[in-house]
């Protein structure tokens, strides 16, 4: 018998709610070690809210959420952080009154320290070096975007979450974000990847799943689900 290794996250049959909301009605999913996953899916179908899940911001009402094989429901997202999940939320989640630099510091709490971290951020993307003094705020939507991931790869994370990272971005940045990310992989990271539009993140993914009203109704390649996309309701 073959000794497969446990994916490195792992929901199954997941579910949660907002309130008596339930949101999540049973979730399977795979993120497997070294692989990109993208998570598709129109808006409103729970795509977000698995992320969250996944980072241990929202607790699960049913099902299991697994890391390495291990269940790890009801974790907390600084656990998730130590255990080597990292997330980055719909919106960035920068801070627009910070400057870089201190946007950068304020995600040194996980442990990292600051010179490592901006090294790190500046060698990557030398246009954040260049406005290190400058607020988030004011930096172009791809910059934020490079800000984000930066302050995320700081804990040097096992898997990274990224929540619609096309959001708001040129369709050049977006490909530009994506063959980051992409390079990233080629270090070693794992990626889940949720977006509406589906386009951008097909090319780099291994994995693509279809996510609707709170479950994943297919999984295949990116080009099994591409199909699905001809439909039109994915957009991109
Ligand atoms: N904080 C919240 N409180 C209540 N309902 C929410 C909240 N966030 C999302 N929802 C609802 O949960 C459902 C799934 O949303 P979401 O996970 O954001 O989907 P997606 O990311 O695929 O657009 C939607 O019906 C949405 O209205
Ligand atoms: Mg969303």
């Amino acid at each position: 018998m073959k000794d497969e290794p446990a994916p490195l996250l792992e929901l199954a049959g997941a579910r949660a709610a907002y309130g008596p909301i339930e949101v999540l009605r049973g979730v399977d999913l795979r993120v497997e070690a070294g692989s990109v996953v993208a998570l598709l899916g129109p808006n409103g179908g729970g795509k977000s809210t698995t992320m969250k899940v996944c980072a241990g911001l929202l607790p699960l009402t049913g099902g299991e959420l697994r890391l390495a094989g291990r269940r790890v429901n009801g974790l907390a997202a600084e656990d998730a952080a130590r255990l080597g999940v990292c997330s980055i939320p719909e919106g960035r989640g920068i801070f627009p009154n910070l400057t870089v630099r201190e946007n950068l510091w304020v995600a040194t709490r996980t442990g990292t320290r600051l010179r490592d971290m901006e090294e790190a951020a500046y060698t990557r993307f030398p246009m954040l070096g260049e406005r290190r003094d400058q607020l988030a705020g004011s930096l172009s939507g791809g910059q934020q975007q490079m800000l984000a991931l930066s302050r995320a790869l700081g804990t040097a994370p096992a898997i990274l979450l990224l929540d619609e990272l096309s959001m708001g971005l040129a369709p050049m940045i977006v490909t530009q974000m994506y063959d980051t990310v992409a390079q990233l992989v080629a270090e070693g990271l794992s990626v889940l990847v949720a977006e509406q539009f589906a386009r951008a993140v097909l090319p780099i993914a291994d994995t693509a799943a279809l996510m609707l009203n709170g479950r994943v109704v297919s999984v295949g390649t990116p080009g099994e689900i591409e199909d699905h996309l001809s439909s039109g309701y994915l957009g991109g």
